[in-house]
């Protein structure tokens, strides 16, 4: 079992698979992003990153979600999944992504082994999605969750909720998402040195606010490692609300994350991490066992979303981490 120094169950493995994204959204990287350099000599291969899965899940890994970057723009990615379910075919795989690939990769991502998604929808108003994106997305967007849909995925849409930008559409994204019979978790804006500094994030309170024009809600016990809050609504509908402002965000967090040029990285906030490559390249598995262990007990306590905008802000790039 893998066990941080404050005694967290580490069970969750999110692999970012690719840095690179066919979207540019707003919260996530500047528009004249430079990231497209960590080169493809130093993407860890399927192989690599298939290696150190399998001693994930020999050490009671439960889960796995593909992040990007956009997962989907990595090739072959539907190979990498049918490797891992291969392996523990009862395993929790999903993969969050942007939707855009959906409409041709649904069926073969299901084919292989996945299982949920979890899809970025953040507004149904084209022109908000363009100025979000940075690119015209929500038709494809749209087509591919249809398509999710059809394949039988168990889908949960994200929205990242903005003021100014879809704070008038909270309960339109809540009702698409239970016509489409899927979970929407409203999360809130993390500052980051990569976002538009002029992006300002609804809290939860102000979801809820918004939310109660139209429906009466009762908070239920979420389960015990997510880290939204559950709801569910007079007529029965179940969503989330994901608050990294606050402490309990990480006092239940089971997560390690691994991303695409092979950095460990303990929290999702801080920039600090330790690389597997060399040692999945040179297939020295004992030592990436001890940085596996060295990561671990490197692992924070929490979070400090709560302290920003009284001082520092994350510079880690969620287009890295996969959020
Ligand atoms: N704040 C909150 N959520 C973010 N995401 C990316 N960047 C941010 C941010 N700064 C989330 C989005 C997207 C997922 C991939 O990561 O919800 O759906
Ligand atoms: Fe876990 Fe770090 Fe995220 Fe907190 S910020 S929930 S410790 S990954």
């Amino acid at each position: 079992m893998l066990v941080d120094k404050f005694g967290r169950v580490i069970d969750y493995l999110r692999i970012s698979v690719t840095e690179l994204c066919n979207f540019k959204c707003r919260y996530c990287m500047p528009e004249d992003n430079q990231f497209n350099n960590i080169g493809r000599d130093n993407i860890l291969s399927y192989e690599e990153m298939f290696e150190f899965v399998k001693i994930c899940l020999d050490n009671g890994v439960k889960k796995v979600r593909l992040t990007g970057g956009e997962p989907l723009v990595r090739k072959d990615i539907q190979k990498f999944v049918k490797m891992i379910n291969d392996y523990k075919p009862g395993l929790d795989l999903a993969m969050t992504t942007n939707g855009y690939y959906l409409k041709q990769k649904a069926k073969e991502l299901r084919e292989a082994g996945l299982k949920r998604l979890n899809i970025s929808l953040d507004t149904l108003d084209a022109k908000k999605a363009n100025f979000l994106a940075r690119k015209e997305v929500l038709s494809y967007v749209l087509a591919g969750i249809d398509e999710a849909v059809n394949e039988g995925f168990v889908i949960k849409l994200n929205t990242v909720a903005l003021r100014g930008v879809n704070d008038g559409e909270l309960i339109e994204l809540l009702e698409f998402a239970k016509s489409k019979n899927a979970q929407i978790r409203y999360i809130e804006f993390m500052e980051n040195t990569h976002a538009a500094s002029d992006l300002k994030g609804l809290k939860k309170d102000d979801i809820l606010e918004i939310l109660s024009k139209k429906y009466s809600i009762k908070e239920i016990t979420k389960s015990p490692n997510s880290p939204s809050s559950l709801f569910v609504t007079s007529d029965g509908y179940k969503f989330g609300i994901i608050d990294p402002h606050k402490h309990d965000f990480c006092a239940s967090c089971n997560r390690l994350r691994l991303s695409a040029d092979g950095l460990l990285i303990p929290c999702l906030y801080y920039e600090d991490g330790q690389s597997i490559k060399e040692a999945m390249r040179a297939r020295d598995y004992t030592k990436a066992r001890e940085i596996l262990k060295a990561v671990l007990d490197a692992k924070p306590e929490k979070n400090k979303w709560e302290n920003d905008g009284k001082g520092e802000i994350s510079s880690r790039a969620f287009y890295q981490t996969g959020g």
